[in-house]
């Protein structure tokens, strides 16, 4: 099943007297549980790309469908609607808010939802517990390590069952080995049917995903199934 596809989504920025073409025409089609890695040279559009399907932009001109509805002509509102129930997004540096433990922030999309706190409170552990963080809960993200900060960012991001998994270089701000360990949470996540998007520079962890797209001046260059159904 279509979860994302677009056609010929273009997105432009005018700068002045000038506009830049950030994507020039992305044909992709997504299927439901599929394992993706976005690489690219910076400035080719990655960013740009995720923000239109995570439904944080939209097109300049073209179309997305994201679960088989147009949303590349919503309105702000809808948009934000959509994008609350359907979309996690993961980001190199965490965005967890300091102050607060790592329950806390992960409860912090059902308590914007309007959930009541109890149901709030069950399901923001039963995240943790699947990002294997149930003994520190009650950390803040200094009591915690980098590897460990982003899997709080993922259970946050995971918490209200998205239908797609967003990651911009999640592993962009870890060592090596963290990185592998965050991978492999993907990997366990892919396998549970979690549709995963992963934005990365770096080879070795594009190569761990399903399937790697490669982005140059705003167009698909390449389109790999470098693992099937692992
Ligand atoms: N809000 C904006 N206003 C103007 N230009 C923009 C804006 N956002 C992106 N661009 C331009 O669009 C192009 C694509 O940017 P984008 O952020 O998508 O690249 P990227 O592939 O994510 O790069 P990186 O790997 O460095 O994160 C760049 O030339 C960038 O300067
Ligand atoms: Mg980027």
């Amino acid at each position: 099943m279509s979860i994302i596809k677009t056609a010929d989504l273009k997105r432009s920025f005018s700068m002045g007297t000038q506009s830049v073409e950030a994507l020039r025409g992305i044909n992709l089609d997504v299927n439901a549980g599929e394992f993706i890695a976005i690489m690219g040279p910076s400035g080719s559009g990655k960013t740009t790309l995720m923000n239109i399907i995570g439904c944080l932009d939209t097109p300049t001109s073209g179309k997305y469908f994201l679960n088989n509805q147009e949303v590349s002509k919503l309105k702000d509102d809808d948009l934000a609607r959509i994008r609350n129930k359907e979309i996690g997004f993961v980001f190199q540096s965490f965005h967890l808010l300091a102050r607060s433990s790592a329950l806390d922030n992960v409860m912090l999309p059902l308590k914007y939802a309007g959930e009541k706190k109890n149901i709030a409170t069950e399901r923001a552990k039963a995240s943790l517990n699947d990002v294997g963080l149930q003994d520190r809960m009650s950390h803040s993200p200094s009591e915690l390590s980098g590897g460990q900060q982003q899997r709080v960012a993922i259970a946050r991001a995971l918490v209200n069952s998205p239908s797609i998994l967003f990651a911009d270089e999640p592993t962009g701000n870890l060592d090596s080995q963290t990185g592998d360990d965050v991978m492999a949470l993907f990997k366990q996540l892919h396998k549970n049917g979690q549709t995963i998007i992963v934005i990365t520079h770096e080879e070795d962890i594009a190569n761990q995903a399903e399937r790697v797209i490669t982005i140059r001046d705003g167009l698909i260059e390449s389109d790999k199934l470098v693992h099937e159904n692992e």
